[in-house]
């Protein structure tokens, strides 16, 4: 594969056959008396909840309702997220606030979605405790929203008053992916892309692969169709998105690896920047890291979760590398691309876990020095290996995640302070939410930048001199526009 293939999409007959059938649901919603007008949309969670909620959001604008804060929406929808316990928690708070909310407006109506719904536990306690909820539905059928909708107004109605019977709609797999229905994306000038979905990693700790199913990847002729056509109406950054896109294109009819991919996204003509996430270390390939270090086009930004620095507690999380294979890639990165900002994910508190196991984590982030962190108190999950193995004492985890987070934001400042006066290329993204004559953005490695330049910048990738850091963002002014 040279990176030229550019073929027509592709859909599955039933997928595609699906796709119609919204479409045509979504035109019967609008002209329909009960369809509410105003709704909110609350998301929680990672990137790929993010990308399903653009999608609910393009559905609802296309059937002509707006988006309104909470209090003021006539239909409220939260997609959740259960990676951790406390998200589930806020969910379950959320929902009691609602129920003083549907008492004041009869006809509001709530909607659940996303990852805690593919959890048995969550559905039985949702049926017995808030039988406010109207329509739940899960990860695998969310194309299905019109329909379900659809069917959510006429429950309401044949009962002849303003409440409805519970709809829950929860498959245990996926039938089929479905492209090509509406959605709206946050920003204009970059976009997220969905290439792959599911996890069949199983580490021990984690219940996405529970919740979000078996990896499958889409048909990269597809998702070369979905970015050209978002380069066509001026998108310029693309982020590729996949719980694991190191192992992208295993079980598609045409064999293709991650790396082939990136390379034919970065000859679609208007697009100037291309991220992904996530990657998983045991997959990653040398042929991953020469595409990086030859296209330009691919942001110099990599987010490689860790988890663990210790070799015993990797192996309990089936993570399938050791500290030393770990760290020979980041050397490999850094040797090939050597500008590139390494960010990951870690937790602490993992069952077991010793005060030798956490130094051996904080070994490999004084190694790497990291640009950037997620960091994760280990959160028993129902129904994973990791929940019913030994679980350590809270103080201790607490204690080491104060260090670890110590430890991190020196080094995110020594890193930064490293770009005090030179100039960085961010494509602007908004006005900086704390100052109204800066623009904020992001920088090629994915470092937050505010400076100080005018509104008509947001969208262009702008040369910034950076003349402030800190360990979370960096400080600059507008030198000249990249594009002009
Ligand atoms: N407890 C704490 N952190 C978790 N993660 C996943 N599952 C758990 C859990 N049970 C973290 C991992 C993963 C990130 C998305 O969330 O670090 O990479
Ligand atoms: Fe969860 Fe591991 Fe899959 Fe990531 S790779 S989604 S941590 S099972």
């Amino acid at each position: 594969m040279d990176g030229t293939i550019n073929k027509r999409p592709v859909y599955d007959q039933e997928g595609f056959e699906e796709a119609e059938r919204q479409r045509k649901i979504i035109e019967e919603l609008k002209t329909d008396l009960h369809m509410p007008k105003k709704f909110f949309l609350a998301t929680m969670g990672c990137q790929m909840n993010a990308r399903d909620s653009e999608k609910l959001k393009g559905i609802l604008h296309q059937i002509g309702s707006e988006e309104v804060p909470e209090d003021e929406a006539d239909l409220v929808i939260y997609n959740t997220c259960c990676v951790r316990e406390n998200a589930e928690q806020k969910v379950f708070g959320r929902l009691g606030a609602l129920k003083s909310l549907k008492r004041k407006n009869p006809n509001l109506k709530i909607v659940l979605c996303g990852c805690m719904m593919q959890e048995n536990f969550v559905i039985e306690k949702i049926r017995k405790a808030y039988p406010e909820v109207d329509l739940i539905l899960g990860t695998y059928n969310l194309y299905r929203f019109p329909s379900l909708l659809q069917s959510m107004l006429a429950s309401g109605e044949n009962r002849g008053d303003a409440s409805s019977k519970m709809i829950i709609d929860i498959w245990k797999e996926q039938k089929e992916i479905v492209e090509d229905l509406p959605s709206i994306r946050k920003f204009p000038f970059k976009a997220s892309v969905n290439i792959m979905y599911g996890c069949d990693n199983f580490c021990t700790y984690c219940i996405v692969p529970y919740v979000r199913g078996r990896e499958r990847s889409r048909k990269p002729q597809n998702i070369i169709a979905e970015i050209e056509a978002l380069a066509q109406t001026g998108v310029k950054e693309i982020q590729l998105l996949g719980q694991n896109v190191n192992s992208y294109g295993k079980g598609l009819d045409e064999p293709i690896t991650f790396a082939q991919l990136l390379r034919m996204v970065c000859r679609v003509e208007g697009i100037e920047r291309v991220r992904f996430m996530t990657s998983h270390p045991k997959d990653l390939s040398d042929e991953l890291i020469d595409v990086m270090a030859e296209e330009k086009k691919i942001c110099p930004q990599f987010h490689l979760p860790l988890q663990s620095g210790s070799d015993r507690l990797l192996k309990a999380m089936n993570r399938h590398y050791t500290q030393e294979r770990y760290l020979d890639i980041v050397r490999k990165l850094k040797a090939k691309v050597p500008d590139v900002s390494i960010t990951t994910d870690i937790i602490v508190g993992f069952p077991t876990e010793t005060r030798e196991d956490f130094l051996e984590t904080l070994k490999v982030v004084r190694e790497v020095r990291y640009d950037g962190a997620f960091t994760f108190i280990y959160s028993p999950r129902v129904g994973t290996p990791a929940a019913s193995m030994p679980q350590v004492d809270p103080q201790e985890a607490k204690k080491n995640f104060s260090e670890l987070l110590k430890v991190l934001e020196e080094i995110g400042g020594e890193n930064h302070a490293a770009y005090q006066d030179s100039v960085v290329e961010v494509l602007a993204e908004e006005k900086s939410k704390n100052d109204a004559s800066m623009l904020s953005g992001r920088s090629a490695q994915g470092l937050l930048v505010h400076f100080t330049a005018p509104e008509e910048m947001i969208g262009k990738i702008c040369r910034v001199s950076v003349q402030e850091t800190t360990p979370y963002y960096l400080i600059g002014a507008l030198e000249s526009e990249v594009d002009a």
